[in-house]
């Protein structure tokens, strides 16, 4: 009889772990828990009924009910610890079919990558690539290229002054001296970086960025400012890009011309963007001044050279049909993303 009730025993813990075997989360565990050990659980209700036992089946049945809730209560906390996630397990199973979510990666400004673009087009040509700083004294913004003070040509440029010497570079031009006070000729480098100006509208900036180029070599002439800045513009845009070159004034240069493009828009039939003239005035150039040779210790009757220097932002609107230069600095993801 004892064997019977041993046996029966036995019987509901197998069931139990039977039922837990098939358990896939911690709902369906806690159910197992309720049906044997809760108030009315099949356990609960054996040890309740021991009473009715004749008496000397007691002792051993109740030790060994007592026994097998103390395991299974056990058994079944492990099993719901183990599971992670407590109401869905199922749902955590892990699809390998499913797609990777994708992470939003994001691209170069596009002044950066055209700034690039034309750093890598310099290079191709054998030009080096230097960096002047920011903040400039009136010396390298103004003086050494040739704009004595209180020359009118300083008020084409409105200058933000640091103090009455120091100023933020209106131009990349200050590196024409830079670099030849530091190299003998002969020299062959570009200059990218922001140059500042009191000004703000639809083509104004601010902040705004140039390239600066200087050659600088014995029998320079003006044709090979034309056929390096030729080759460029090729590159750049097309090889349908015709240059036009118009005398102009700086002081740093002698003669100097600025340089128009045939507009890339409409192929010089005149619209919008070229203000219906066909041309884009696109950088200033010119000879080198033989003031700024003395400025550096060049000697004026051996050397000759070009310069040129233009905006970024121009070429890039260009590039990209861009008409309100503002745009560039607004960091409008909307817009950024575009490029
Ligand atoms: N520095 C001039 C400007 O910002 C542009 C320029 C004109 C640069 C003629 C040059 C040059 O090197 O030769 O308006």
């Amino acid at each position: 009889m004892v064997r019977d009730v041993e046996n029966n025993l036995d019987q509901i813990h197998q069931q139990a772990l039977n039922e837990l075997e098939g358990a896939e989360s911690s709902r369906e565990i806690e159910d197992i828990s309720i049906r044997y050990l809760g108030r009315k659980g099949i356990l609960t209700q054996f040890l309740r009924n021991i009473s009715k036992l004749p008496a000397e089946q007691r002792p051993a049945a109740g030790k060994k009910a007592n026994e097998i809730k103390n395991v299974l209560d056990k058994t079944l906390k492990a099993a719901a610890e183990k599971l992670v996630s407590p109401d869905n397990a199922k749902d955590t199973k892990i699809d390998v079919s499913l797609p990777g979510r994708v992470f939003a990666r994001g691209t170069l400004h596009p002044i950066t990558q055209v700034n690039q673009e034309m750093c890598d087009i310099f290079s191709s040509l054998g030009f080096d690539i230097g960096e002047g700083p920011e903040v400039e004294s009136d010396w390298y913004n103004f003086e050494a290229l040739n704009f004595p003070k209180d020359h009118p040509a300083r008020d084409m440029q409105d200058t933000f002054f640091v103090s009455d010497d120091i100023v933020l570079r209106t131009h990349t031009s200050p590196f024409q001296i830079r670099t030849m006070e530091k190299r003998p000729p002969p020299v062959r480098i570009i200059t990218p970086g922001k140059v500042y100006r009191c000004d703000s509208d639809l083509t104004h900036t601010p902040m705004f960025h140039q390239v600066e180029g200087l050659l600088v070599d014995e029998n320079i002439s003006f044709s090979d400012l034309k056929g390096i800045l030729t080759a460029f513009f090729h590159q750049m845009f097309d090889e349908q890009t015709s240059l036009r070159f118009r005398p102009s004034f700086f002081p740093f240069t002698e003669p100097s011309a600025e340089v128009d493009i045939l507009c890339v828009m409409c192929r010089g039939q005149g619209c919008r963007v070229c203000s219906h003239t066909g041309w884009l005035e696109i950088l200033g150039s010119g000879m080198v001044h033989p003031a700024l040779y003395e400025n550096v210790g060049y000697d004026a009757d051996r050397y000759t050279g070009f310069a040129f220097g233009m905006g970024v932002e121009r070429i890039a609107m260009l590039k990209y049909g861009i008409d309100d230069i503002r745009r560039f600095f607004e960091n409008d993801m909307r817009f950024l993303s575009q490029f």
